[in-house]
């Protein structure tokens, strides 16, 4: 049976180097991982406990919470904003994490990457996220890292998956995570 690993991506951009890199995890995810680009965060509207109430909640926000429950792992893409995490996937996180309790993440690993113009390729915004998805519920795996520093510069002209370094890495990253997700099934 194949892991299905929910990819999300906190930028909204057409031409966004975090979506290219989810695009790369979709191609590289080796046998037996699926990975899964999630599209409508654009749609899902702030969360807002008025809005969230059962059999009536907004359809682009349940969209989202059926591709999670559906997902046994999920890989986050995060550029960096002002020093931390866009607010898209802060959204996401906060309409994941309810109902309180029973949220969507639901013990389930979870990986967070990304690529941002800085030097340190977005890590603060990583880190954040790491930090928000683990209080929302969800099982993080916290050496799993990859922050591309330079991404208006390095992917410029090459996509991530025709960069071999880049490409290499995303490998690993989905393997392990998908190797975490296999284990989390089994237990
Ligand atoms: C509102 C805004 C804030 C930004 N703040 C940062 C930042 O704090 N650190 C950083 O490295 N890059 C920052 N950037 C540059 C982004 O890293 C760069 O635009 C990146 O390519 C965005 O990711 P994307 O290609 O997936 O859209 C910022 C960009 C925007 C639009």
């Amino acid at each position: 049976m194949s892991v299905r690993i929910l990819a999300l991506v906190g930028s909204l951009r057409a031409g966004s180097h975090n979506r290219q890199l989810a695009e790369a995890a979709v191609k590289l995810a080796p046998e037996g991982a699926d990975v899964v680009l999630f599209e409508g965060l654009a749609d899902v509207p702030f969360y807002n406990e008025d809005i969230d109430v059962e059999g009536n909640v907004p359809a682009p926000a349940a969209k989202l919470r059926e591709a999670a429950q559906a997902a046994d792992a999920f890989l986050f893409f995060s550029p960096e904003y002002n020093g931390t995490i866009p607010a898209v996937l802060k959204n996401a996180i906060d309409w994941l994490s309810r109902p309180f309790g029973a949220g969507a993440f639901g013990g389930k690993p979870v990986a967070v990457v990304g690529t941002a113009y800085g030097q340190f390729g977005g890590v603060w915004a990583q880190d954040d996220t790491r930090k928000s998805v683990g209080i929302a519920g969800g099982k993080v795996i916290e050496d799993i890292k990859l922050s591309i520093p330079g991404s208006v510069v390095r992917f410029a002209e090459t996509h991530p998956a025709d960069d071999a370094e880049v490409a290499a890495q995303l490998t690993e990253v989905v393997t392990r995570l998908h190797g975490h997700a296999g284990e989390t099934a089994a237990a």
